[in-house]
C-alpha cells in the first residue's frame, strides 16, 4: 500500500494521507539556518546546532505521534469552526489534503468547508529565516469570513535544558512586540546576542506570545482557547512558555484568493550593539528589520523560492542518469543525492529519530558522509575535512564527535575508536578524486584544536596510517579499541550495570581484541594513501604504505580467514567472533563486505566464497542482515549488540549502511546482476509499494530494517540520517553504473545487470560536461571507450588537453 507517489518532474513526492505510518519529514534549510518538517507540518527549527541553538519546542515521542511544529489554524468566523489546513493539530476531515516535500520545501494543503488553503515552507539561501507563505482561496459560492492564526512555541535555546530544567526556565522567558513582530529574547538580558523573531505581512488583528493565554488551561494545540474564541488577547510572556502567534481578518469574494506571509528568523547582534537605545534593555532591532521587511513581502519571498530551486537543480545536475530501473533513475536524479546533503549538514544529529540533543558530528559519520557530497559543493566538503581533520589528537587518533557549533572535539565521548582515523583517509581521498584540488594536503591543519600544533594535512594522513601500526595484536591483526565501524560490538567494555554507555564507560586498554573489519579498512586505506603518495613525488614513501598494506592482507588471508569466510574479530580471550566456530554470530557483513570492496581474496577466490556465504547466510528479501544467527541472549564480553532483541540495530537487523560494500564487492566480482538486486532489496523508491511493512518515507534510505529474526521483518527505522545515503549513493554511481571518480581522471566501468540494454548519464567533473552513452553489445563487463567519436585506450579519461568544455563519451559493453 502506498500513502503518495512520486513526482519526478517536479522533484517532489506527494502524500496524500496525513496519517502516514510513521512522520514523513523533510528538510528546510542547507546553509546555517535549518528545520525539520513532517507531512502535517510537524517539527522544529534551529540555528547550525539542534541542541544549543533551537529557536523552536519539539515534544519528543509523544502521543499523538510527532508534536510541535509550525501550526496554522483557519477559522470560519461566522460557523465558528476552526481547522487546520495541514491535519495536524486539529485533526478534522479534510479533503484533497497533500503534502508535497521537494528539494529544500515542503507545501502542505488542503479544503475544508470550501475553503482552500496551503502552506510553502521554504529556508532562503543565504538567510536566517523560513519564509511560510499561506495561500487562501474561497471556493464558496458565497463571501467567506475567516481567521487565520499562525502558530510556534518558542525553544529557550538549549534543548536540553529546555527539557529538564524548569525550575529555572519558568522564569526567564521574554518577549517583545513592536510593529506586529515578536521577538523571542530569553536570556538576551544576559550573555546571549541572539534572538528569534515571528512576524506575519498583514496587519494583525491580535497577537500572543503566552502559551496559557493562547491555549488556556489544560487545553492543547488541537483546540486552542484563543483560537476557538475568535480573538488573540495581545499577551506578553514574562517566564513560563513564551510563543508567538498572529491572527489575520480575512474577508474572501467567491473564488477570492489572497496570500499571507509568516517569516521565522534568527538574529545575532555585535556584542557592542545588542541594545537600542544603549543602555536600555531594549533589543536593537536595526540590524534584522530589512530583512524581515524583505521577505514578508510575497514578490520577495518567490523570487528567494525561485532561487532556491535553481541552485537544486545546479546542485543535482553535476550528476543525471536514465536508466532502464526507474527506482535508480530517481534515487540517483533526486532523492539520494537530496539526502546526501542532509547527511553532510547534520550528520546524525536531528531527525525524527535523533533528538537533536544527543550527539554532535560523528568523525567517522562524516568523513563517510563525504563520498555522497564532495561532487555537489567541493568548497563545503574541503571545509568539512580541515574541519574533522583540526580535532584529530596527536596520536593520529580522533574524537569520536565533534560539535559543530565549536567545532571542537567532545570530550564526553573522547577517542578510542580505533577505526576512525582511517575514515580521514577516505574522505580526503574522495575530496581528491573529485577535485584535483592538490592544496589541500598542504594545508596548516591543528591537532586537537591546539593553536600551534599546526601541520599540513598531509601529515594528519600519516598519522591516520601509523595509528593502526602501533596498535596490533596478538595476530597482528588492528586492535579494535571501544568499537570499529559498529560501534555495538564491544569487545573491551563487560559493561554489567543498567544504563552504562556501552562505549564510553572506562573501557579496558584491551590488547588483545582484534577487528578483521578494521584491517580491511586498513588496507583499503593505505593502498588509497599511497596513490597519493606516490602523486606527490613521495615513491619511497608510497612503497611503504603498499608494503604494509599487503603484510596486512596476508595477515587477514592467514588469521581473518575462516574457511569459507572473513572472521569478524577476536575477543579479548583471543577467541574468534564471525567464526563457524561460534554458537552464535558465525558471519558477519562488515569483515566480508570491506574485505571485498578493498580487493582482498579477489585472485585466490576467498572473496568470492566470502560472498557466496554472504549470500546465502545473511541475504533476505529486504536486504542483508549483519550476522546469523542473531544473539539470543546479552554476552557481557560482546556489549551493545548482544543487548538488542534478535533481529533489531547491530544484532541481525538489516543495517542498510553496510550493504553498499557487498554491492561494491559483488561489482569487483563482476556481478551486476547481483550487486543491482542487492541494491534494489533497500532502495526506498523500490520499497514504496510495501509501505504498510516499510513504514518510513519511501524516499529516503533508513539506517535500519527489521532483520529476518524480527516479529517486524521488513520494518524500516532510523529514516534519514545514516550512513546509507552516502554509502548506496557511491556504489550505485560509481560501481553499479560505474562512472567512477579517480585521481587521474573520470573512469567509466559499470557493472550493470546483463538485462540492461545500457544507459546515459552526465557528469560535470572538474570543469568538464561528460555525456555519457553506454551500450551493451554482450553480457560481460569489457567496456570500450570513444571519446568525441576517437577510441581512448584503458577506461580512465583524462581530462580533455585541448580544452573542451564538454565531451561525449561512448561505451561498448561486451
Ligand atoms: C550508527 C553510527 C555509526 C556506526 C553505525 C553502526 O549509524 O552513526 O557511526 O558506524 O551506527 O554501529
Ligand atoms: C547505539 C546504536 C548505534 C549507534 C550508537 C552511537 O549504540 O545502536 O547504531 O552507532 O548508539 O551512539
Amino acid at each position: 500500500m502506498k500513502f503518495g507517489y512520486f513526482d519526478d518532474p517536479n522533484r517532489e513526492y506527494v502524500i496524500t494521507q496525513p496519517d502516514t505510518p510513521l512522520p514523513w519529514i523533510n528538510y528546510l534549510g542547507c546553509e546555517a539556518y535549518f528545520g525539520i518538517i513532517s507531512n502535517t507540518a510537524g517539527g522544529y527549527s534551529y540555528y547550525r546546532d539542534a541542541r544549543l541553538r533551537r529557536l523552536t519546542r519539539y515534544r519528543y515521542n509523544h502521543a499523538p505521534l510527532d508534536f510541535g511544529g509550525r501550526y496554522i489554524y483557519l477559522r470560519d468566523d461566522e460557523s465558528k469552526e476552526f481547522w487546520s489546513p495541514s491535519w495536524q493539530p486539529t485533526r478534522k476531515d479534510l479533503k484533497d489534503y497533500s503534502c508535497r516535500h521537494g528539494m529544500g520545501y515542503t507545501v502542505i494543503g488542503s479544503e475544508y468547508a470550501g475553503i482552500a488553503a496551503h502552506t510553502r515552507y521554504f529556508v532562503p539561501l543565504g538567510e536566517n529565516l523560513e519564509i511560510w507563505q499561506l495561500t487562501v482561496t474561497n471556493r464558496r459560492a458565497t463571501k467567506a469570513v475567516l481567521s487565520s492564526f499562525a502558530s510556534i512555541e518558542f525553544c529557550l535555546w538549549d534543548a536540553q535544558d529546555d527539557a529538564t530544567n524548569f525550575q529555572r526556565n519558568f522564569n526567564t522567558g521574554q518577549v517583545e512586540v513592536e510593529d506586529g513582530v515578536i521577538y523571542h529574547k530569553t536570556e538576551y538580558r544576559e550573555r546571549r546576542d541572539h534572538f528569534a523573531y515571528f512576524a506575519c505581512s498583514e496587519k494583525g488583528a491580535g497577537f500572543d506570545t503566552q502559551r496559557e493565554a493562547f491555549l488556556g488551561r489544560y487545553r492543547g494545540w488541537d483546540a486552542p482557547a484563543a483560537v476557538e474564541a475568535g480573538q488573540l488577547t495581545n499577551s506578553i510572556a514574562h517566564g513560563w512558555s513564551p510563543m508567538g502567534a498572529h491572527q489575520v481578518k480575512l474577508e474572501l469574494a467567491p473564488g477570492e484568493t489572497r496570500q499571507i506571509v509568516i517569516v521565522l528568523g534568527y538574529h545575532e547582534n555585535p556584542r557592542d550593539q545588542k541594545f537600542d537605545p544603549p543602555g536600555t534593555q531594549t533589543i536593537n532591532k536595526k540590524l534584522v528589520k530589512p530583512a524581515i521587511a524583505k521577505y514578508l513581502d510575497p514578490a520577495e519571498a518567490d523570487a528567494a523560492f525561485d532561487r532556491l530551486r535553481a541552485h537544486w537543480d545546479s546542485l543535482l545536475g553535476v550528476f543525471q542518469v536514465n536508466t532502464p530501473d526507474i527506482h535508480t533513475t530517481r534515487m540517483v536524479n533526486i532523492w539520494n543525492a537530496y539526502q546526501c546533503m542532509a547527511t553532510f549538514n547534520m550528520s546524525r544529529s536531528a531527525s525524527f529519530y535523533e533528538s537533536g540533543i544527543g550527539r554532535g558530528l560523528g568523525f567517522r559519520d562524516s568523513n563517510q558522509d563525504l563520498l555522497g557530497f564532495v561532487h555537489m559543493v567541493p568548497s563545503r566538503a574541503r571545509e568539512r575535512i580541515l574541519d574533522l581533520s583540526a580535532t584529530q589528537l596527536p596520536t593520529g587518533g580522533a574524537y569520536h564527535q565533534y560539535q559543530p557549533l565549536t567545532k571542537r572535539g567532545n570530550n564526553d565521548i573522547g577517542g578510542g575508536f580505533n577505526d576512525d582515523p582511517h575514515w580521514l583517509i577516505i574522505g580526503v581521498s574522495a575530496y581528491l578524486k573529485e577535485t584535483g584540488d592538490w592544496s589541500i594536503l598542504d594545508e596548516p591543519v591543528q591537532y586537537d584544536n591546539e593553536p600551534g600544533s599546526e601541520q599540513p594535512l598531509y601529515e594528519h594522513l600519516q598519522r591516520s596510517f601509523n595509528y593502526t601500526l602501533s596498535r596490533l595484536g596478538p595476530h597482528g591483526l588492528p586492535l579494535i579499541g571501544r568499537a570499529d565501524w559498529n560501534d555495538c560490538l564491544n569487545l573491551n567494555c563487560f559493561s554489567d550495570t543498567p544504563g552504562q554507555s556501552f562505549q564510553t564507560t572506562t573501557n579496558k586498554d584491551g590488547k588483545v581484541a582484534e577487528s578483521v573489519f578494521i584491517a580491511g579498512l586498513f588496507v583499503h586505506a593505505g593502498r588509497e594513501l599511497a596513490a597519493i603518495a606516490q602523486r606527490r613525488g613521495l615513491n619511497a614513501e608510497a612503497e611503504t604504505y603498499m608494503a604494509e598494506a599487503a603484510k596486512m592482507e596476508a595477515v587477514i588471508l592467514e588469521h581473518g580467514w575462516d574457511g569459507e569466510w572473513f572472521l569478524r574479530a577476536y575477543n579479548d580471550f583471543g577467541g574468534k567472533i564471525g567464526s563457524k566456530e561460534c554458537e552464535e554470530g558465525k558471519i558477519f557483513i562488515e569483515s566480508n563486505g570491506y574485505c571485498t570492496l578493498a580487493g582482498i581474496g579477489l585472485e585466490d577466490g576467498k572473496a568470492a566464497s566470502a560472498l557466496a556465504a554472504v549470500g546465502a547466510q545473511l541475504a533476505t528479501k529486504h536486504g542483508i542482515v549483519v550476522q546469523q544467527p542473531a544473539y539470543t541472549r546479552y554476552y557481557i564480553e560482546m556489549g551493545e549488540i548482544s543487548s538488542y532483541p534478535p533481529g533489531y540495530k547491530e544484532n541481525a537487523g538489516i543495517f542498510c549502511h553496510v550493504n553498499p560494500w557487498v554491492m561494491i564487492g559483488e561489482t569487483r566480482l563482476g556481478h551486476g546482476d547481483l550487486a543491482h538486486d542487492y541494491y534494489s532489496r533497500i532502495n526506498p523508491s523500490a520499497r514504496e509499494e510495501i509501505g504498510e511493512l516499510h513504514r518510513c518515507e519511501p524516499y529516503v534510505y533508513a539506517q535500519m530494517i527489521a532483520g529476518k529474526d524480527a516479529p517486524t521483518f521488513g520494518e524500516a527505522k532510523n529514516s534519514w540520517l545514516t550512513g546509507t545515503a552516502a554509502w548506496n549513493y557511491y556504489a550505485v554511481a560509481q560501481w553499479i553504473l560505474g562512472v567512477r571518480t579517480t585521481l587521474d581522471g573520470l573512469e567509466i566501468a559499470p557493472v550493470i545487470p546483463k538485462s540492461w540494454p545500457g544507459f546515459t548519464a552526465t557528469r560535470s567533473f572538474r570543469g568538464v560536461v561528460y555525456n555519457i552513452i553506454i551500450e551493451r553489445q554482450g553480457e560481460g563487463n569489457s567496456i570500450a571507450l570513444t571519446v568525441d567519436g576517437a577510441p581512448i585506450p584503458g577506461n580512465i579519461i583524462a581530462p580533455p588537453s585541448d580544452g573542451r568544455k564538454e565531451v561525449t563519451v561512448k561505451g561498448i559493453l561486451s
